[in-house]
């Protein structure tokens, strides 16, 4: 039986269909879309009772802790963090991060500007405090590679309240391998593009947020995982951007949605339930290595500007001679059922998002076209 939702879209088509969009951690292994499945199924009973007002908050409760339980196994967060959900996406948070985070309304903070949202962060902040310091840029070596230059050329201001950066930089395909610690300030990290996918170091983080719409569900809520004692409220922050009444209200202050908060629920436990977030680093590893190779080997039909050591195992991107033989390329996966290959807009060529729950079986048939094309 085919599913219809509101939205016109055909669950089918898409499990059919190996979807590698920025946006889509929608890409379900047939358990989980299962489970949504009989979630539809079961419609009068679960939808009805979760949409009920009575017990609606009841049931969220229920769900964050749920989650808050399945999170903290999973990366094993130090007691002092709080883990807050809140709306808005990861933008909401570029702006309510400067908002709470600032010691004083004249406090210097230091930004990365390493890609295309660790820049958006920065404008944000910009429009905030008037004190944002570029900690680096992204630089380009001699061959064009884009690459995050060496910690000791940033430049920290040991006053800063806290240091921003974007772990994964989703639209250039560049991943850190370090975490960049400056004596005692607080760093406060994007991993949207990233969450789940390997061991963290607490020691030296101290605010770790991400949308769910990559890999841990659907949009509609953000996770944010904090020291509360980094919270400066030193002025009167509007009510949805305040992180302490987030905390005081265990995120529950506006009415929430429910489907992807449960839809959450059951990514996370089917994370969980594969493997630790060394078996995930090993699996993603390996699975960016397998398209990574390809391009390697195929002699300037594919390439990737990215340094190889900073390569982002999550968001594989690469250029083809020119817009003729890109077009060409992408109108052959969609032939063949891949599709959403396209890069982003804002610096074109192609791009692969591997988020956790694609499953390998498109990886395969695309590594297959992949192949395919350059013949
Ligand atoms: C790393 C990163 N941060 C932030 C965003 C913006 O997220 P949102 O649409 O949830 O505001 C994106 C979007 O793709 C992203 O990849």
């Amino acid at each position: 039986m085919k599913i219809i939702l509101h939205f016109g879209i055909n669950f089918h088509l898409l499990v059919d269909q190996h979807n590698f969009l920025d946006l889509y951690c929608i890409n379900w292994r047939n358990n989980l879309y299962n489970q949504m499945v009989n979630l539809f199924q079961n419609y009068q009973n679960m939808i009805m009772n979760i949409i009920k007002f009575q017990i609606k908050l009841l049931m969220i409760c229920n769900l964050f802790q749920m989650q808050i339980y399945i999170i903290s196994k999973q990366i094993k967060i130090p007691n002092q963090y709080k883990i807050i959900f809140c709306q808005g996406g990861a933008s909401l948070l570029f702006e309510a991060i400067p908002m709470n985070l600032m010691k004083t309304q004249h406090s210097s903070i230091s930004y990365t500007n390493t890609g295309y949202w660790s820049s958006k962060a920065l404008e944000e902040a910009q429009k905030f405090c008037q004190n944002v310091n570029i900690a680096t840029n992204i630089a380009q070596d001699e061959f064009g590679k884009r690459f995050i230059p060496e910690l000791e050329q940033w430049n920290i201001n040991k006053e800063d309240s806290y240091l921003h950066y974007c772990d994964n930089e989703t639209v250039e395909g560049l991943e850190y391998q370090f975490i960049p610690k400056f004596s005692s300030v607080p760093i406060v990290t994007d991993m949207s593009s990233n969450f789940l996918t390997k061991p963290l170091d607490w020691s030296k983080l101290d605010l770790v947020y991400a949308h769910a719409q990559k890999n841990i569900g659907i949009a509609g809520s953000t996770l944010m995982i904090i020291k509360p004692e980094l919270i400066n409220n030193h002025q009167n922050i509007p009510y949805m951007w305040d992180f302490k009444e987030m905390i005081k209200k265990q995120s529950l202050i506006s009415n929430l949605p429910i489907f992807p908060i449960y839809v959450n629920t059951l990514v996370f436990d089917w994370i969980k339930k594969q493997g630790t977030l060394d078996f995930w680093d090993q699996y993603c590893k390996k699975r960016s290595q397998q398209l990574y190779k390809i391009i390697d080997n195929s002699h300037g039909v594919y390439i990737n500007q990215v340094k190889k050591e900073q390569r982002s195992r999550i968001n594989i991107t690469f250029t083809l001679k020119d817009e003729i033989e890109t077009n060409k390329f992408i109108e052959l996966c969609k032939n063949n059922n891949i599709i959403e290959v396209k890069g982003h807009r804002a610096i074109g060529g192609c791009r692969i998002c591997l988020y956790l729950p694609i499953p390998q079986i498109g990886i395969d048939k695309l590594s297959l076209i992949m192949e395919d094309f350059m013949n």
